[in-house]
């Protein structure tokens, strides 16, 4: 893979993380009912980690000669309580699936220090998906 089309994907990457940051401001800000206070307070960790993802993506996006993206892509507003944390774990899933990828395409691509980079978004990601599911009960 070409390092343009690359920057390209984690470009995108760092789209879908805007999207989580602005996804669990509005859900964790509306949540009510006793049955989800579980799924909240395992759920309130995630923003600043998604943020500290954005970062990383970001930084390593720079470090590859690209510009970190500001699109911000529209995000669905969901109010209710179980809905909206299943939106989340739906969107968690799909960057788990490309932080698979990402991190095997940076270590094929001979780029160790961008895929150590990685890692914690991978693993943290593993988490709340990990997270949502338990506390959603699924
Ligand atoms: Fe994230
Ligand atoms: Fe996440």
């Amino acid at each position: 893979m070409d390092q343009t089309k690359f920057i390209e994907l984690l470009n995108e990457d760092l789209e879908m993380e805007y999207r989580s940051i602005v996804q669990y401001i509005q859900h964790l800000a509306v949540a009510t009912g006793a049955e989800f206070q579980a799924v909240t307070e395992a759920v309130r960790p995630h923003l600043n980690q998604e943020l500290e993802h954005a970062t990383t993506l970001a930084e390593q996006i720079d470090f590859l000669g690209g510009v970190p993206t500001t699109a911000v892509p529209d995000v669905p507003s969901e109010t209710d309580t179980r809905r909206a944390f299943e939106l989340d774990l739906e969107l968690e899933h799909q960057q788990l699936e490309r932080y698979r990828e990402r991190f095997e395409q940076a270590s094929e691509a001979g780029l160790p220090d961008v895929a150590e980079a990685l890692r914690p978004l991978l693993e943290q990601t593993q988490d709340h998906v990990r997270d949502l599911q338990s506390a959603l009960g699924k």
